[in-house]
């Protein structure tokens, strides 16, 4: 299931028509039909007779699908072969066999899915799942070159690993969250197409010796729900990550960082190249003034412990000094304060930002580590927008939204 933090509202209503063939993943293809439901999206189900090999109609039917097909032929839907047709939505095909992917790259249509697909008129999504040594075979591979050409017709690449099989290869059917996001991506605007997005997420973690760190419980939930709301919105995103585990979707780059410094350095070097920065992270303001090369043992002392610590750079306030005229700089403030909005307008205008977003950490299910956020949004401007508690998803929806009104 997808997690609470990347709940987004802006699919809803929206409809996504899932074909499904003959592939032991089916199985994987019901958590996106249940997902799609979850999220109230509208889906409906085409089964090739071969997929009805593996589960039957009324298992996606019981999964909250509408519509499921399984024939042209039928009395009840004579036009069955030409669903969803003009319908500007997306089409997943998920897993896609060998097979398929052999027939919609020459354009035959002798089974429901083919059919439907070549009467379609919106984004079709192919998600392959196949043994290796399909997946690998120059047939397969020249077939999959011919539906890259095509504007129309993405590729899912499928992951590396053990299959059902035994076999260990490319060919399983690519991770739950990438699918699902790609399904959300196609249908979502692109009005961030053009932009060059640089976020930071998560903690940093500053060593003492080699097993221990100051840090914080930054999860890295809001910076990679951001990243994934402007990737989808059509942005090119690059992260800047502090230690977590975060996913986030293969098209997002990612470089991994440890301590502040790095994380300040890596964002200087990116910062000219991008259009938009949006610092998420809860970089810690101070390091443990020397870093033991060895393991500090507790022997060496009966007092307890005092360490010394220093400034780390402000990184925000570093690419706020470094702003050229286009460029679009976004921040938090992480406030425990009643007068949160206040302390926030400070930081604002310190750092030469254009929009702050300002979070009181001691409400209830919100904030660091949470799947909500209850956030103020703070423009250059003094516009002040008080957004009630939500997902994280829509926080950041919300952010982009606004950055365009900056
Ligand atoms: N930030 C940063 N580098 C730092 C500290 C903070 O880039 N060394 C960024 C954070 O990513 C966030 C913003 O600055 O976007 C504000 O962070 P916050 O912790 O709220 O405030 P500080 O500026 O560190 O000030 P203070 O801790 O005194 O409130």
């Amino acid at each position: 299931m997808i997690p609470g933090y990347l709940n987004y509202s802006h699919p809803r209503g929206q409809s996504v028509h899932v074909g499904i063939c003959g592939s032991i993943a089916v199985y994987k293809a019901l958590d996106l039909i249940r997902d799609f439901v979850h999220t109230e999206m509208r889906v409906s189900v085409s089964l090739t007779e071969s997929a009805t090999q593996f589960i039957t109609p009324l298992t996606v039917k019981g999964l909250g699908a509408e519509l499921v097909y399984t024939t042209m032929f039928s009395l009840k839907d004579v036009y069955a072969h030409l669903y969803p047709g003009i319908d500007p939505q997306v089409f997943l095909i998920a897993p896609a066999t060998a097979n398929m992917i052999a027939k919609l790259a020459n354009g035959l249509a002798d089974d429901i899915i083919s059919c439907q697909a070549l009467a379609f008129n919106g984004t079709i999504l192919v998600a392959p799942a196949m043994n290796p040594r399909m997946w690998h075979n120059p047939i397969t591979q020249e077939n999959v070159s011919r539906l890259h050409r095509h504007s129309n017709i993405e590729i899912i690449y499928p992951d590396t690993g053990d299959v059902a099989c035994g076999d260990s290869g490319t060919g399983r059917l690519a991770f739950h969250n990438e699918i699902y996001f790609r399904v959300l991506k196609s249908i979502a605007p692109k009005d961030m197409k053009g932009e060059r997005v640089l976020i930071t997420l998560g903690p940093t973690r500053e060593f003492w010796d080699p097993v221990r760190f100051w840090s914080n419980p930054s999860s890295g939930k809001m910076g990679a729900a951001l990243a994934l709301s402007a990737w989808m919105r059509g942005a090119d995103v690059t992260c800047v990550c502090g230690p977590s585990d975060i996913w986030l979707p293969c098209e997002i780059k990612k470089i991994n960082v440890i301590s502040a410094r790095e994380m300040y350095q890596a964002c200087i070097d990116l910062w000219k190249d991008f259009s938009l920065g949006c610092l998420s992270a809860a970089v810690c303001d101070f390091r443990p003034k020397e870093k033991m090369a060895h393991k500090f043992k507790k022997q060496t002392t009966n007092k307890g412990l005092v360490i010394e610590f220093s400034q780390n750079p402000d990184i925000l306030q570093l690419l706020g000094q470094r702003k050229g005229k286009d460029q679009i700089l976004i921040g938090f403030a992480a406030e425990s304060q009643e007068d949160f909005i206040e302390l926030a307008k400070v930081k604002l205008d310190k750092k030469n930002l254009d929009l702050i977003v300002a979070n009181k950490i001691n409400v209830p299910h919100s904030g660091f580590n949470s799947d909500q956020n209850e956030v103020v949004l703070v423009s250059r401007k003094g516009e002040v927008i008080r957004l009630q508690k939500m997902s994280k998803a829509d926080v950041s929806w919300k952010i982009w939204d606004q950055i365009f009104k900056v």
